[in-house]
């Protein structure tokens, strides 16, 4: 039996190639223009790290990490989210001393255990951006107009941001046992999952899907509500400056996030375009987690965004797709040997080219020049050779010019170099 990948982490093909490199090249250039450098972490941790930034009783922790012991037998995890790791050697090399503001943005795959479905996977890609030593709400819409900033970019409009607070160790508390003591009344409305998860993580239960919950909770005391004075000039700051950068955003105060660290700020971009997994990116605040593991008390922001669910959402045809430069089509095998000198000396000058080996009829050869959508075919074949000339078809026009054997490869670099190639941006 064949040897088969593993559910849920895909191969990314040839291609689909120049999507990603489009999505990804957007972040380089966007966010190194917001004064943020990257940072590259390695894709296993110790577990505790996670454990204690995202939090025990999370779904992630709980039960979506690949964890393993090494042959020492230390606890590892392969990461399910860039944050912790991105803050660990943030703490590790004092990054701090470097400067009183640290922006950071990174990427790669991520993995968590979940059931895999269309927008949801085991391994995944995340782009994301950090931004520690600043609590200012400023920097809150900074962040935010940027990853807008980066949608436009890459061409998607169909996402709207939802803000929400969740608050901060002073005013959470109390808000925490408000809601146990709503859902202790309302237990039984509530699904298996959170009548077990209503003490422990009782906030997880206001983003439960299952109908039965959302009826029950339909009432429940909101975080906003119950916000101390810090947080809700916080939050009434960020409205603004989100005003003022003309940012469009809907404030959802039943968004809950998946981990634990968040505090004041988080946010979700969200689109109707991929069925239930509906966020694209997704952040917020953690002012408290950098001190929680052991760093310097600093405030810090940031987001998260889903690479394959941006992909999905892509419409890969509405980039150019990337044309080939030069086809060779030859006849005969001394046509098809010199062909062969002709492409890799091209090929290393640089130019894409592709010939054909098989010694197939001219018309399939001209068909496999138009499916690497070539803008020029070359054609030799004995009769040609004999003259020390080829033929250079222009695929587009249908026009041909008889090109001269002798000094082609300048010739030929010039024309064909002369195209323009890849996907446009912006
Ligand atoms: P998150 O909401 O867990 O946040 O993930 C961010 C984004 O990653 C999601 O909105 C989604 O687009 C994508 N994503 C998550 N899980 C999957 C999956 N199983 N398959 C495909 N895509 C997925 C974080 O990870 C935080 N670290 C974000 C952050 C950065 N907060 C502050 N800074």
């Amino acid at each position: 039996m064949n040897i088969t990948g593993i559910k849920g982490m895909n191969d990314i093909l040839p291609g689909e190639m120049a999507t990603w490199h489009f999505l990804e090249q957007q972040a380089h250039r966007i966010f190194q223009t917001y004064g943020f450098g990257e940072i590259r972490v390695p894709v296993v941790e110790k577990t505790e790290l996670f454990c204690r930034s995202i939090g025990e009783t999370t779904d992630i922790v709980e039960k979506e990490m690949y964890t393993f012991d090494d042959r020492s037998g230390n606890s590892l995890t392969l990461r399910p989210e860039g944050t912790a790791p991105v803050m660990r050697a943030f703490i590790e090399h004092k990054l701090h001393n470097q400067d009183s503001v640290t922006k950071l943005y990174y990427q790669g795959p991520m993995f968590r255990y979940e059931r895999p479905q269309k927008g949801r996977y085991r391994q995944f890609h995340q782009i994301g951006a950090e931004v520690i030593g600043v609590d200012d709400p400023k920097i809150d819409a900074q962040v935010l107009a940027m990853l807008s900033h980066y949608f436009s970019a890459v061409g998607i409009q169909d996402v709207a941001l939802h803000i929400n607070s969740l608050g901060c160790k002073e005013c959470r508390p109390d808000y925490r046992q408000a809601l146990i003591d709503y859902l202790q009344k309302h237990l039984a409305g509530l699904c298996g999952d959170c009548q077990r998860r209503y003490q422990t993580n009782p906030l997880r239960v206001l983003d439960c899907k299952v109908p039965a919950c959302r009826e029950a909770t339909a009432t429940a005391p909101a975080m906003l509500e119950n916000l101390c004075r810090v947080c809700e000039d916080h939050f009434s700051q960020v409205k603004s400056h989100l005003q003022g950068l003309a940012i469009p955003y809907t404030v959802n105060a039943r968004m809950v996030r998946g981990l634990d660290y968040y505090s004041k700020t988080t946010f979700e971009m969200v689109t109707n375009s991929l069925g239930s997994q509906n966020a694209v990116a997704a952040g917020g605040r953690y002012d408290g987690l950098i001190a929680d593991l052991g760093g310097p008390a600093l405030p810090g922001i940031g987001f998260a965004i889903g690479v394959e669910r941006l992909v999905l959402m892509k419409n890969a045809e509405s980039l150019a797709v990337r044309r080939l430069p030069l086809f060779l089509a030859t006849m005969g095998k001394s046509a098809a040997d010199r062909a062969f000198l002709l492409m890799v000396s091209l090929q290393n000058q640089g130019l894409s080219v592709e010939m054909e080996y098989a010694g197939k009829s001219l018309k399939s050869q001209m068909r496999r020049a138009a499916k690497f959508g070539a803008r020029y075919a070359l054609i030799l074949g004995e009769e040609e050779l004999s003259r020390e000339v080829a033929v250079l078809r222009n695929m587009d026009e249908g026009s041909q010019q008889e090109l001269s054997l002798t000094g082609i490869e300048a010739r030929l670099l010039q024309i064909c170099s002369a195209e323009p190639a890849g996907p446009t941006a912006d």
